[in-house]
């Protein structure tokens, strides 16, 4: 039995670090074990333009504790206006990796997204042209769309129509959560990835809603049937190069996410990858983590593979760490629902 494991150090392609109090609380989580991460662009106000990013990356910087090192890839949060020279500058000179496109309403923070897509077709020609990929929020915001539904009707809807209409542009499928995402991305030759998150490789619907609701497992898009887990994890561990990690670790706190209304999200910077270790193990497939978390990314992203390399051993299993306080109140790490036995050597 395979007691260590060792990898190039991994990166994070999708990851919500938020600003001020919650970014310094939550940063040093995905620094620890990162070495980049594909920031998204969510805030109040959204990170619109390349001078937001600017500033943006510069908090990020400042607020990243002394001793770590970690590189934030910045996103632009596209909109109805956004000026396609803006999106060419800021690609040129190397300070954003991607542009997200949200549906308005699909999730936390995106009442600015896109509400006609045709309205963004010249800015997706552009990004097409000069080679910055789209990070997409895959779900239609329809009302009449039941909600378990939202990403298997926006691939038809919306993002295989993008797609023949801008055949050149290079999209990464966010999250994807149905078996629907996972055909749709191998039916794809080229120029089409997504991101699986740690949280839906272990829950699916019945963790939120059986016996008891339970709002820490709430995340958009929300978790989904078993056969749809399945699924993710067979692409997770099949050593496809299409699919990568990104955790979407999105921290709330527990007053905003135990109330009437509660926010979408989970937290899983902290405990990532001692979990995605116990999957692949679960699923006799610990050799193709290394592809998962630490290659596909950046072969998609065309970036270098880090050169530094980070360790797990297997000890005796534990729980891992519930929560973390800030300043804005405490957080609540995703909770697996199995000990940890696998950790990250110092
Ligand atoms: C994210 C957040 O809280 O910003 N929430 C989530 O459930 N994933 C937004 C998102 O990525 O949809
Ligand atoms: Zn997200």
């Amino acid at each position: 039995m395979r007691t260590t494991i060792t990898l190039p150090r991994p990166d994070d392609w999708h990851l919500h670090l938020r600003d001020d109090a919650m970014m310094r609380a939550v940063l040093p989580a995905t620094a620890r074990h990162f070495a980049r991460a594909i920031v998204m662009p969510n805030l109040v106000p959204p990170v619109v333009t390349g001078a937001q990013a600017t500033s943006y990356r510069a908090r990020i910087m400042a607020a990243l504790p002394d001793g770590m090192t970690f590189e934030p890839l910045m996103t632009l949060y596209l909109t109805e206006d956004t000026d396609p020279d803006d999106v060419a500058a800021a690609h040129a000179e190397g300070l954003i990796a991607a542009v997200k496109l949200y549906p308005a309403g699909a999730t936390t923070n995106s009442a600015s997204g896109v509400r006609d897509f045709d309205r963004i077709r010249p800015v997706l020609e552009r990004m097409a042209e000069i080679g910055c990929p789209l990070c997409v929020h895959g779900e239609v915001t329809d009302p009449g769309v039941d909600i378990f539904d939202r990403e298997a009707v926006f691939i038809d809807r919306v993002l295989d129509p993008i797609r023949r209409a801008t055949p050149d542009l290079r999209v990464v499928m966010e999250h994807i959560t149905t078996a629907d995402g996972v055909d749709y991305v191998k039916s794809a030759d080229t120029g089409l990835g997504a991101t699986i998150t740690t949280h839906h490789l272990v829950i699916n619907r019945n963790h939120i809603l059986a016996g008891g609701i339970r709002p820490h497992y709430y995340c958009l898009p929300v978790a989904k049937r078993e056969k749809h887990r399945l699924a993710l994890r067979a692409a997770a561990t099949g050593g496809d190069a299409r699919f990568f990690l990104g955790t979407d670790s999105a921290p709330h706190t527990d007053a905003n996410k135990l109330s009437p209304c509660g926010c979408a999200g989970c937290f899983t910077a902290p405990n990532t990858l001692p979990i995605l270790a116990h999957v692949f193990e679960q699923e006799d497939a610990l050799d193709r983590l290394e592809g998962f978390a630490s290659r596909h990314g950046a072969e998609f992203y065309r970036l270098p593979v880090n050169g530094d390399t980070i360790t797990l051993t297997k000890g005796t299993p534990e729980p891992g760490p519930a929560r973390i306080d800030t300043p804005d109140g405490v957080v609540t790490v995703f909770d697996p629902g199995f000990d940890l036995a696998w950790r990250v050597a110092d």
